[in-house]
């Protein structure tokens, strides 16, 4: 997820695919419309979930559900900031069921509960932590309702926060871009002038990507650690010239249906 600080990650809240996730909503972004394959689905779950358990976390593996195809993105149902959590109402009507398990595995490690009331909606997929500032999507599925809400929860932990739009052809910001290290921001090429990172530290160096590989801009950084996905030849190149050390995952199966690698988890400390 990407609201957790990179130094903050000890606990990892994932949920392998179920049966149903053929049926999991897409967009086609990546995609001619193929159908994600579960059992190959399964066994790139299965190499994620090794990966941060080799790394030292705890890992909580929730059981799947049936009736939620999408259950396995489990970082749109929370979004937990140095262990206070803001349970949104998240943008999809037929993924809100997917929340209740997701409140009972978190609740009780968290300092503060906090809930998003009606009419806001959001996803936990539309916010990026760039160090100590967080820039939230304004998207199909988080709207300026959601938004605010959110962002009350910030002031009150005394964090900045900027809305991005994210562009309508996008599910949500965590889609476009990522923050793999306190200085670094990985975007695509054209999102350079669509996505307004408003005061953005000038410390923070953008690295931006070729559009084919918009996909690989999701990462996630652990330490001086940074996961990506298979296949994206400039991300890797990029990031190990910057001296970090790349581990990279088979996405494929996720991918055809928007599901990027901070889609899967929920960190906290
Ligand atoms: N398939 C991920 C989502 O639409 O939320």
């Amino acid at each position: 997820m990407s609201t957790s600080s990179h130094s903050d990650k000890k606990n990892i809240i994932v949920r392998p695919p179920p049966k149903s996730f053929a049926n999991a909503l897409t967009t086609s972004q990546f995609t001619n419309g193929e159908k994600p394959n579960y059992e190959l689905a399964i066994k790139q779950h299965k190499e994620y979930v090794k990966t941060f358990e080799k790394l030292g976390l705890n890992v909580i593996i929730l059981e799947s559900e049936e009736e939620y195809p999408d259950c396995c993105f489990v970082e749109d149902q929370a979004l937990i900031v140095d262990n206070n959590v803001f349970f949104p109402i998240p943008g999809a009507p037929s993924r809100r069921g997917e929340q209740k398990s997701i409140i009972k595995a978190i609740t009780p490690h968290m300092r503060s509960i906090h809930w998003c009331q009606e009419p806001g909606k959001i996803d936990g997929g539309d916010v990026v932590r760039v160090g100590d500032i967080f820039y939230i999507g304004k998207s199909k599925r988080s709207n300026d309702s959601g938004i605010s809400q959110f962002q009350g929860f910030l002031r009150k932990l005394n964090f900045e926060s900027y809305v991005v739009n994210v562009p309508d052809y996008s599910l949500h910001l965590t889609t476009l871009c990522s923050s793999p290290n306190f200085n670094l921001l990985l975007i695509p090429e054209s999102c350079q002038n669509d996505l307004v990172f408003t005061n953005l530290p000038k410390s923070v160096e953008i690295i931006t990507i070729p559009d084919d590989e918009t996909y690989g801009c999701n990462t996630i950084g652990i330490e001086d650690k940074v996961i990506i996905s298979e296949g994206y030849s400039t991300v890797k190149k990029e990031l190990i010239e910057r001296g970090l050390e790349i581990i990279e995952l088979p996405m494929s199966e996720f991918r055809a249906v928007d599901g990027s690698l901070t889609c899967l988890s929920l960190f906290y400390k």
